[in-house]
């Protein structure tokens, strides 16, 4: 397919993944994103709710509408030039993902998120292996995605639940976590960053850390990928989930990487058309991996579009975006920091552009209401994250969460609406 529309033409150096700060002219970046020139209530928008979903570029929409208007067909079944070009197209995603993570493509299972990815692992790894006596260590800070297929896989072996603590500022604590990595744990479920405190965790040392105690390791790359360049076989993990929407591509995509070995002795999870070779009534042979792991027609217009969101931000540089997100979380901690009454939830040295507060006397959806009306969208509540909330005895925060593609015009204006609605809440 012709993707020579998601060619960057900004100024942009160097135009490499995970390069340097690079020279982006974030002004022209911003003009790429269709939908953040639109209003709200009759005021522009400002969309701080990036870590709930991430906003697309123009590239990633026309490769999606391109690929319904001129290649649509399934994969992996017809020999006709459209089934042809699809199944490239699906591939090609899947090459430049794992392009954009080092990782080897045939290590690479596409499916629909983070959730979906780490389900797989937790039926298809877990389940047949762990028994009563084994330990499923998890933070403190997991969003439930990395927390209830764990108690599911719990209560059909017998296994249990051990969390890592975190200490008031939301880092992790890590003499915590080693002394609770014991002979009986089994498995380490652990997020690269934190949906809520926006912590960075050293997930590498981590994960080498438990490698040396035969613990396997299941890394929740869901807020890192789109915010830094991740060399997932660097880290050192077992398995890393990570999803598609967070990171400019669209809705219903996400990967799963894994090691090769586990892949190879992993059962199917779910079973039908493109993950077997032979079916027979006697039986049936399973394909290679990934394709074992992906029964069914996939999301095959999301991949095309994830495949161009993954050319986006490779032109940008994940150093550029890096830098660009730093200033700008500096920049609203810091008028953030002026108001009185106003606590930040996570101050961890090493943070992702995620601010979660409360303010004195305002509840965190009346906050979120008001701000909706000045244009300015946040989320308020426990964010997928109960045990997080309950830990720091709040019912839930207000977050504002940044990406690239927003202004420091944009912070003053959030921070100027935040006190306007303070004090009609006051
Ligand atoms: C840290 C983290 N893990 C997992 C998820 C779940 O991702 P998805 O809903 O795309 O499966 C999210 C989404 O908010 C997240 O922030």
């Amino acid at each position: 397919m012709n993707t020579s529309h998601v060619a960057n033409p900004h100024p942009i150096l160097p135009p490499h993944p995970g390069e340097g700060a690079g020279g982006a002219d974030w002004t022209l970046v911003r003009a790429d994103f269709p939908l953040l020139q639109r209003e709200v209530h009759g005021k522009p928008l400002v969309y701080l709710d990036s870590a709930n979903t991430g906003q697309k570029p123009a590239a990633v929409i026309d490769a999606v509408d391109d690929f319904y208007r001129r290649h649509n067909a399934n994969v992996s079944r017809a020999v006709h030039a459209l089934g042809t070009e699809a199944t490239e197209s699906y591939e090609a995603a899947r090459r430049k993902l794992a392009g954009f993570l080092n990782v080897r493509s045939d290590e690479l299972v596409l499916c629909s998120g983070t959730t979906f990815a780490i389900n797989l692992v937790a039926y298809s790894w877990a389940l047949p292996r762990l028994k009563a006596g084994d330990a499923i260590l998890v933070s403190r800070m997991e969003h439930h995605a990395n927390i209830v297929p764990w108690q599911l896989v719990a209560a059909r072996t017998g296994a249990t639940i051990r969390v890592a603590e975190i200490r008031e500022d939301g880092t992790l604590d890590l003499d915590a976590l080693r002394a609770a990595m014991t002979g009986d744990v089994r498995l380490l479920a652990i997020t690269h960053t934190s949906n809520v405190l926006g912590t960075v965790n050293p997930v590498r040392e981590i994960c080498r850390e438990a490698r040396r105690r035969g613990i396997v390791t299941v890394v929740d790359g869901s807020q890192a990928v789109p915010h830094r360049a991740v060399d997932v076989a660097g880290l050192g993990c077992d398995f890393y989930a990570f999803t598609g929407h967070k990171m400019c591509g669209p809705t219903g995509t996400g990967a799963l990487w894994a090691r090769r070995e586990h892949l190879q002795a992993m059962p199917p999870f779910i079973g039908g058309g493109e993950m077997i070779k032979e079916v027979s009534f006697d039986g049936t042979v399973f394909n290679d991996p990934p394709h074992r792991f992906e029964a069914g027609t996939p999301n095959i217009a999301g991949f095309v579009g994830l495949g161009a969101a993954v050319d986006y931000l490779a032109t940008l540089g994940m150093g550029a975006v890096e830098v660009r997100e730093a200033e700008l979380l500096a920049h609203a901690t810091e008028e953030l920091d002026r108001i009185e009454g106003l606590r930040i939830f996570g101050r961890a040295p090493e943070k992702a552009a995620v601010v979660s507060f409360l303010v004195d006397g305002a509840h965190a959806h009346d906050l979120a209401t008001l701000l909706d009306l000045e244009g300015v969208a946040v989320r308020s509540g426990q964010h997928c994250a109960h045990p997080l909330l309950q830990w720091y005895g709040v019912a839930a925060t207000v977050r504002a969460s940044f990406a690239f593609y927003n202004t420091h015009e944009e912070v003053e204006h959030f921070i100027v609406a935040l006190k306007k609605v303070r004090r009609l809440l006051g």
